[in-house]
Order: C-alpha cells, then structure tokens, then sequence
C-alpha cells in the first residue's frame, strides 16, 4: 500500500538540497578577520518555498553565495540530490540581490544572456522558450521592449524570468521583492506563488520581511545577527490556497508574534 504523504512523510524523505555546516569569513578593509556565517545546516525539500529570514548584514546574501558556488565556504558542503556541488557555479538558479539589466539590451536579450553563456545554445531554441515563459510572466508583448520602457514590477517580473528559464531544480532569490513599492509587492507576490505551484518549482528565498516569509513560505530558517547561525525552524500553517488574508488569521498571527519575539530578543542581545 502507498504510503500517505503527511508532514511527518514529507520531511522523512531525502533532501534536494543540503547545507552541512557551511561556515564563511572575509577580511574586513583593515584586514582583520570578519566571521560571516558560523556552522550552518538546512535542508530543502522538492516543491517547498523556504525563507531565510534576518537582520541587514547578517550574512544571508553570503548564503545564496556560497550555495550558488558564487563564493567557496571556507568550510562545510553543498549537496544536491545527494551530490556534492560546493564551489560549482551554474547547478542553480540565483537571482541575485542586486540583479541588474543591461540597459543596451532588449528583454529578451536580457533573457537570454545567461544561456548564451550555456556551451548548447541555440539562437533560435532560446528565443522559442523565451516566448514561451514570457506568455506566463505577462511579458510576451514587452520583449522587444528596453529596461527603461519597462516598470519596476515588469523589471523585477523580467529578472524573475531570467532566474527561471534555465530550468534548474532550485531557484535561489535575493529579496526578490524589496524594491517594490507595497501594493505591487502584494500582487508580484501573488502572481509568484502561483508560478511555483503551477511549475512545482523548488525556491529558497532570502528576505528580511516578516510578512513575505510569512506568506509565501512552507518554512522559515531563522538567523541570528552576524555571524549568523539559525537560531530556530519554523513550520507554517498549511493553509491552503495561500492567501494573503491568511496573514490576519490567529495561526498566522501567533507565529508572526513568535518570530518578532525571537528576532528582536536576538538583536538586542547582539546590538
Ligand atoms: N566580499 C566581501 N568582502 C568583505 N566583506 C563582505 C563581503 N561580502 C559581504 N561582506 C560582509 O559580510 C557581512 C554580511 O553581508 P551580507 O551581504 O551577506 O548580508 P545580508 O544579510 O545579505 O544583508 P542585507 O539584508 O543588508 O542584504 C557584512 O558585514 C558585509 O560587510
Ligand atoms: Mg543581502
């Protein structure tokens, strides 16, 4: 008999990501030594939405580093599907914090930077795919179109786009959202969910908005202030659709006051 698939279920199965004790330091201007990341282990499951979520400065943009392969922990591994890939760079997507487009190129070009940096590419392939996610993201009318035609929730949709069309297993985001003003933030936020749960996607999203991990995530890691450790797990409801309104439901409401209490205490404690 098939086994059912509770939560319990869910998180026996093996991983698609594990982080094993990945700990990074740089070196401050002056040269002294500046630990950044101190021991840090989490796990991601296939389909699920994981936040990380901490101070300005904590180091959570140095844990996309490291597990992009953008930068080599001096210490701990990386593992996918039960492969090590620390130090590899191109096994994941990562939609950096300060993901920029080209202003001399069109969306599309923009789009397809990263595969034509791909040993396969194939011109007319990419273009094809391109159009294709863009009839998804809303964007198919605009590809012709350069960055400063587009808007600030079009720019952020076409740097999501460019994160997604590599069709990796993991999505890595950056505070994807921050620069959006509230109520498009609200609606970008919306119109993503639905993107992962049409398209199974997998993402691990950094943030240090209370109320975003809140709402799109399965499960949010918790950071201490620099050097960051995760000072605690949490499992969120499942409600299910997602909704924004289940923001003001009592569940919802006792774990936001949980993870207030627990980031506040911590950063009084490291201030
Ligand atoms: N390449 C680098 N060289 C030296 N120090 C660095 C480097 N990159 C980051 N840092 C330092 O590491 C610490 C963590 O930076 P990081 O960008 O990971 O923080 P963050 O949590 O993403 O912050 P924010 O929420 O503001 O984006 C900071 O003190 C930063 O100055
Ligand atoms: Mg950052």
């Amino acid at each position: 008999m098939p086994t059912k698939l509770t939560l319990t279920n869910f998180y026996k199965r093996a991983p698609l990501l594990k982080v094993s004790n990945l700990s990074k330091s740089y070196f401050s201007p002056k040269g002294e030594m500046l630990p950044v990341l101190d021991k840090i282990s989490l796990n991601l499951y296939k389909n699920e939405f994981v936040s990380v979520i901490g101070q300005s400065g904590c180091g959570k943009s140095t844990l996309l580093d490291c597990i992009s392969g953008l930068s080599r922990p001096d210490q701990g591994k990386v593992n996918l599907n039960g492969i090590d890939i620390t130090g590899s760079i191109g096994m994941l997507s990562y939609m950096m914090q300060d993901d920029v487009l080209l202003p001399w190129r069109t969306l599309e070009q923009n789009v397809m930077l990263p595969m034509q940096l791909g040993r396969k590419f194939n011109k007319y392939e990419a273009q094809e795919r391109i159009s294709r996610l863009a009839k998804i993201f809303g964007l198919n009318k605009f590809l012709n179109y350069y960055p400063y035609q587009l808007s600030g929730g079009m720019k952020q949709r076409v740097s999501l786009m460019r994160a997604c069309i590599s069709n990796k297993e993991i999505l890595l985001l950056d505070e994807p959202f921050a620069k959006l003003d509230s109520l498009t933030r609200t609606q970008i936020q919306t119109w993503f969910l639905r993107i992962w749960r049409n398209n199974k996607l997998t993402v691990l999203m950094v943030t240090h908005d209370i109320d975003e991990a809140l709402y799109l995530s399965n499960r949010i890691y918790v950071f201490s202030a620099k050097p960051a450790k995760i000072i605690a797990e949490i499992n969120l409801p499942s409600i299910s659709p997602k909704n924004v309104d289940n923001l003001l439901k009592p569940q919802y409401i006792s774990v936001k006051k949980k993870l207030l209490s627990i980031l506040h205490l911590n950063s009084l404690k490291f201030a």
